[in-house]
């Protein structure tokens, strides 16, 4: 039934599969960890890309880069759909303005953290980080927006994309230094 070509083909995907179902056992959190050690928050980085099980089998730092973009990526978007909400329940409410803001803001972000996993999957890491500086701009423009005479809503989910923007810009920029 089988060719000696297809034979040879799944032998060979066999091994693939093994080999790097081994080397994915033993490496990770390790790697994870000195990879993590190399950045300015190594805990928040750890943190991070722990809460991804996928992170355990990113054979390098470009694979983990990648994933904590994804995770940063979604979860911007995750609080632009709360901001809108929020948005909606608060028409005529004091807060509407800086949160009409903060859906710009979350609009922008999410759209500029598209921009770079696709500038990341071709390599440009300069433009890449460049694009996640900003929508780590966005989160912080987002909570001052509400200043001092309302108290942000969105207090824990600003922190949190900007500490994912910062571990993601961090990563990013060790394949280019
Ligand atoms: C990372 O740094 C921590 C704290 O200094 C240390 O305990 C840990 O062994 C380091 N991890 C690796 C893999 O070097």
């Amino acid at each position: 039934m089988f060719t000696t070509t297809t034979k040879t083909n799944l032998l060979f995907l066999l091994l693939t599969l093994s080999t790097s179902s081994i080397q994915h056992t033993s490496a990770d959190a390790n790697f994870i960890s000195a990879t993590c050690n190399r950045t300015t928050d190594p805990a928040s980085c750890v943190a991070l890309l722990e809460s991804q099980k996928l992170s355990f089998a990113a054979a390098d730092v470009h694979g983990l880069a990648w994933i904590a973009l994804q995770m940063t990526t979604s979860h911007a978007s995750d609080t632009l759909a709360l901001v809108k909400k929020l948005f909606d329940q608060r028409q005529g409410d004091p807060t509407s303005a800086p949160l009409d803001i903060c859906k710009q803001l979350y609009g922008f972000a999410t759209e500029v953290l598209k921009a770079a996993e696709e500038r990341l999957g071709k390599g440009d890491y300069a433009e890449a980080s460049k694009r996640v500086g900003k929508a780590r701009d966005a989160a912080a423009l987002c909570e001052a927006a509400f200043g001092m005479e309302y108290p942000s809503p969105l207090t824990a989910e600003n922190r949190d994309v900007k500490g994912h923007c910062s571990v993601t810009f961090d990563l990013i920029g060790l394949m280019s230094a």
